[in-house]
């Protein structure tokens, strides 16, 4: 593992150069962060899970059409992934009101939203991922309004998609994160879903409970995170090999 390039070390994820040209292998670190890096933790065996998670919600996705960078796991904490340029947006699918539109809004938390609603964030660690419009993107060229047509296309369909295998598990999918890079082949470019899929960037509560099985029980001090994690992939039918 150290001897590979690293081309990108991130809060929860490593990139390193892959095996052919135009592939990565993503490892899935222990780590996590919230509130932009102020609060900091390991959590031992996230990694594992997340890694396995991902997988298996990146391909049922390929298996329906969404193109995805992901190519095969290579073992318990890396995937093979295809290179891609990321577009440095955060795309959030909100279903139920939570988190930071709860705050920003005043919407009790666990409100059922009229609509999906789509939210533009802008990747930037510096200035704590600030939310952006359609002006905001276009106007500074981190997208055009045909690729983020294509975008919020894709992110309804992930949404329908996954808010009805998680149903199917008794699992509400709140809201959640995506992120969209652009894969070249020649001189053709194909949009397709980046980085990760996993508790770590969706808010997925028990149906009967409401109770969190997402990050947030990181956030808010609610214990048991792998455990909570551990559940997800145990009704998804994937639990990791020990
Ligand atoms: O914090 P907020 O309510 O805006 O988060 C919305 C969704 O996006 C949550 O599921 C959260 O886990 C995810 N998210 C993420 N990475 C970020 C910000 C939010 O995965 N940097």
């Amino acid at each position: 593992m150290s001897r590979r390039r690293r081309v990108y070390e991130g809060k929860a994820k490593v990139l390193y150069e892959g095996p052919e040209p135009g592939t990565l292998v993503q490892y899935f670190k222990d780590d996590t962060t919230a509130f932009n890096n102020q609060k900091k933790a390991t959590i031992t065996g996230k990694g594992v899970l997340n890694n396995r998670i991902s997988e298996y919600l990146m391909t049922r996705l390929n298996d329906i059409g969404i193109p995805t960078h992901f190519v095969r796991r290579l073992n318990m904490r890396e995937q093979l992934i295809k290179e891609v340029e990321i577009i440095p947006l955060e795309v959030v699918v909100r279903n139920v009101a939570a988190g930071s539109l709860s705050k920003r809004l005043g919407v009790a938390e666990g409100t059922q939203l009229p609509r999906s609603i789509i939210e533009f964030y802008l990747k930037s660690d510096e200035l704590g991922d600030p939310m952006v419009t359609e002006e905001h993107i276009t106007a500074f060229g981190w997208s055009n309004t045909h690729e983020l047509d294509e975008l919020m296309h894709l992110a309804l369909r992930v949404n329908d998609f996954l808010s009805g295998l998680f149903l199917g598990i008794g699992i509400r999918l709140v809201d959640f994160k995506l992120e969209f890079g652009r894969y070249w082949h020649g001189d053709e470019m194909r949009i397709m879903l980046a980085d990760e899929i996993s508790p770590d960037s969706c808010r997925l509560w028990d149906i009967q409970t409401n109770e969190r099985m997402d990050k947030d029980r990181f956030r808010r001090d609610l214990g048991n995170v792998a455990e909570a994690y551990q559940e997800v992939a145990r009704r998804l039918g994937i639990l990791p090999e020990s």
